[in-house]
């Protein structure tokens, strides 16, 4: 891999984009080096949570000199949305630790994930608008679900930055933290991260992102309500609750 670094610190993983020149644009290569990097990912239940960070900017959109002369069938090809489809749909826990620009695509990544942690510094936004173009990896649908229509338009049609503060007043990430405390902070929610059941937090994903998209309320909570009674069937849950009981932590097994 060139334009990804990946470590692993023991249950969580830490993915990195290594585009610096270009304030780490997603281009092919990172998606393509994305996609080989999650099959991979998607088959280690040695994984617990999973990171996705860089260096200074954390991604400041598609590549716009890759895009300028597509046409619609190359657009669709270089769309990344199934991508971050994948990403969104891990059952483990994910966490995007945002510095520098999360712009357009970058941002759509950030959003694909289920935490968003910014630096104080981050500046973000879907300035695609001011591209005669929109959001096209999943920005139009994941932002309005997580700040309402209002801000979404008001980030998606008026195209401009803001600030991690505001960001997160509007709900649209989950933490600010000082410059140089954010893989610190993002490591410390992934850690908390690993000492849960794992199947209980694949299915709790599960049952939000299903609920968002059933359309009415009663049918999110019926599906909500056979997800929670299934996991009466795992030994965590056993496990779970007995260490409540003979008042210990409870020791995991995924099963
Ligand atoms: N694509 C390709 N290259 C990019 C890029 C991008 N999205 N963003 C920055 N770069 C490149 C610049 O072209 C520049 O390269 P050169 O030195 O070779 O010219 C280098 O990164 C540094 O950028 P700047 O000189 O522009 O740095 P700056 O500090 O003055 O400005 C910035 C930073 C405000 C982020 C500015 O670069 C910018 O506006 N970038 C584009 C942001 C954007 O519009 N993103 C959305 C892309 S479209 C999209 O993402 C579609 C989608 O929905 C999937």
């Amino acid at each position: 891999m060139e334009s990804l670094i990946f470590e692993k610190a023991d249950r969580i993983g830490i993915v990195r984009i290594n585009r610096p020149k270009a304030l780490n644009a997603l281009n092919r290569q990172v998606i393509d080096e994305l996609e080989s990097l999650l099959d991979v990912l998607e088959g280690d239940e040695t994984l617990s949570v999973l990171i996705i960070g860089s260096d200074e900017h954390f991604a400041a959109g598609a590549d716009i000199r890759s895009m300028v002369r597509m046409n619609p069938a190359e657009a669709k090809t270089f769309s990344f949305s199934s991508t971050l489809d994948r990403i969104a749909n891990l059952d483990i826990p994910t966490i995007a630790a945002m510095e520098g620009f999360a712009l357009g695509g970058g941002m759509e990544l950030a959003l694909a994930c289920d935490f968003r942690i910014a630096s104080k510094t981050a500046k973000m936004g879907l300035p695609e608008i001011n591209l005669a173009i929109m959001p096209g990896a999943g920005g139009t649908v994941r932002t309005p679900r997580l700040v309402g229509a209002a801000r979404a338009k008001e980030l998606i049609l008026l195209g401009e930055t803001i600030d991690a503060v505001r960001a997160e007043q509007i709900g649209l990430i989950n933490k600010v933290v000082e410059p140089n405390l954010l893989m610190e902070a993002a490591m410390e929610w992934a850690q908390k991260l690993c000492q849960k059941a794992p199947i209980a937090l694949k299915t709790a994903k599960e049952s939000i992102g299903g609920g968002l998209n059933c359309a009415t309320i009663s049918e999110a909570i019926k599906l909500e309500s056979e997800r929670w009674a299934d996991l009466f069937h795992t030994a965590d849950q056993k496990e779970g609750m007995m260490a409540f009981i003979e008042k210990r932590v409870p020791i995991y097994k995924g099963k």
